[in-house]
C-alpha cells in the first residue's frame, strides 16, 4: 500500500467522527437498544469498533446488510460469529426488502428482558426505542425506509450534509432513532481501506487502482479462484503476484498499450467495475476467525 494511502487513513474526517460518536454516546440513555447495521461482505472493516464501547451494556442487533451481493456460506459464519458474542442477528437485503420482516421480531428477541421490566412497572404499552448505526454506503437509509414502510431516513448520509437526530416512529410499539451525523469506519488497518473501497464504500482514487486491483486478483485466487477462471479464462497460478494475476487476466482481454504492452491499468478499472457491478457473483471480502468455522 501505499504511502499516500498511509497518510489519508490518519487524517480521515477526524471532526466528523468525533462528533458522530459525541452525538452517539449522548444519546444512548435515551434508547433500549442499539441496531447496527453492517456490510455482509466485509463485516469487520463496515463496523465502527467504537460502538461496542458507546453500546456497552445495551441489548445489541447486528443487521447483515446486502446479504445479496455476499457469499451466503461466509453470511453463515458470520451470523454464528456474531450470535456468539451475544448478540441477535438478521441477514437482510434491503434493496428489495428480504429479511426485513424479522426485525420488529428480532427486537423483541434482543429486548426480552426489558419488555419484562417494563410490564412489570405497568408500563407494558410503552414503545421500544433502537438506535440505528452504521458507516455511509451499508444500507442503513433503505433499512429505515424498508422498516418503516416509507421514505422516513434522510438516504445519502455523506459529508457535509449535517442533521440532528431523528425519530422514527414505526407503529405504537417501536421507535428508531436515526443516528445523526457520520459514523466513519476504522482506517487504522491497511485492510480496512482496501475492503472499503473495493466494494465501492469510498472512492478508489484515494489508492492506487492498480495495487488495489492486484491484491484483489490475490484475493480472488486464495478464496474464489473459479471466478478467474470462468471470468478472466485462466487458472491462477499460486505462485503468481497479484500484479501477475492483473497481467494474465488483461493478456486473456488482450488488453495492450502501444508497443504491445499489457494495459494493466485498463485491466484494473475492469476488475473493479466488474465486481462492483455484481459481475464476479456474490463475494465475501471478510471472514471471521477460524474458531467458529468448527
Ligand atoms: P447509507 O444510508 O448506509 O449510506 O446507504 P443507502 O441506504 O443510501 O444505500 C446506498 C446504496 O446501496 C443504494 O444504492 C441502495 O439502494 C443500495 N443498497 C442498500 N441496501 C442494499 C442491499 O441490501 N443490497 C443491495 N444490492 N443494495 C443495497 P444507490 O445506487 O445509491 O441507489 P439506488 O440505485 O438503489 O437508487
Amino acid at each position: 500500500m501505499s504511502n499516500g494511502y498511509e497518510k489519508i487513513s490518519i487524517q480521515w474526517f477526524p471532526g466528523h467522527m468525533t462528533k458522530a460518536e459525541r452525538m452517539i454516546e449522548e444519546n444512548m440513555k435515551l434508547v433500549d437498544g442499539v441496531c447496527e447495521i453492517i456490510d455482509a461482505r466485509i463485516p469487520f472493516a463496515s463496523r465502527n469498533p467504537d460502538i461496542d464501547r458507546l453500546a456497552a451494556g445495551k441489548p445489541r442487533l447486528v443487521v447483515l446488510n446486502r446479504a445479496d451481493q455476499a457469499d451466503p456460506e461466509a453470511t453463515k459464519l458470520w451470523q454464528a460469529y456474531f450470535k456468539k458474542q451475544g448478540w441477535y442477528v438478521l441477514e437482510t437485503d434491503a434493496k428489495t426488502g428480504k429479511g426485513v420482516n424479522r426485525f420488529a421480531g428480532a427486537v423483541r428477541a434482543a429486548l426480552k428482558d426489558k419488555i419484562a421490566y417494563y410490564e412489570e412497572k405497568g408500563q407494558g404499552n410503552r414503545p421500544l426505542r433502537i438506535m440505528v448505526v452504521g458507516i455511509p454506503n451499508v444500507g442503513k437509509s433503505t433499512f429505515i425506509n424498508k422498516v418503516a414502510k416509507r421514505k422516513a431516513a434522510i438516504a445519502g448520509d455523506k459529508p457535509g450534509v449535517t442533521r440532528g437526530k431523528q425519530w422514527i416512529k414505526i407503529d405504537n410499539t417501536l421507535d428508531l432513532l436515526d443516528t445523526p451525523g457520520i459514523l466513519w469506519p476504522k482506517f487504522d488497518d491497511e485492510n480496512v481501506g482496501q475492503v472499503l473501497a473495493l466494494t465501492g464504500a469510498v472512492k478508489d482514487d484515494i489508492l492506487d487502482r492498480e495495487t488495489l486491483a492486484a491484491n484483489f486478483m490475490v484475493r480472488l485466487r486464495d478464496h474464489y479462484p473459479m471466478v478467474i477462471e470462468q471470468r478472466y479464462k485462466f487458472k491462477p497460478d499460486p505462485e503468481a503476484s497479484g500484479y501477475d494475476l492483473l497481467c494474465a487476466a488483461a493478456r486473456k482481454r488482450g488488453f495492450l498499450i502501444s508497443g504491445g504492452e499489457l494495459d494493466t491499468e485498463r485491466m484494473a478499472a475492469i476488475l473493479l467495475d466488474e465486481y462492483r457491478g455484481g459481475k464476479l457473483g456474490r463475494l465475501t471480502l471478510e471472514y471471521p476467525p477460524v474458531e467458529v468455522n468448527v
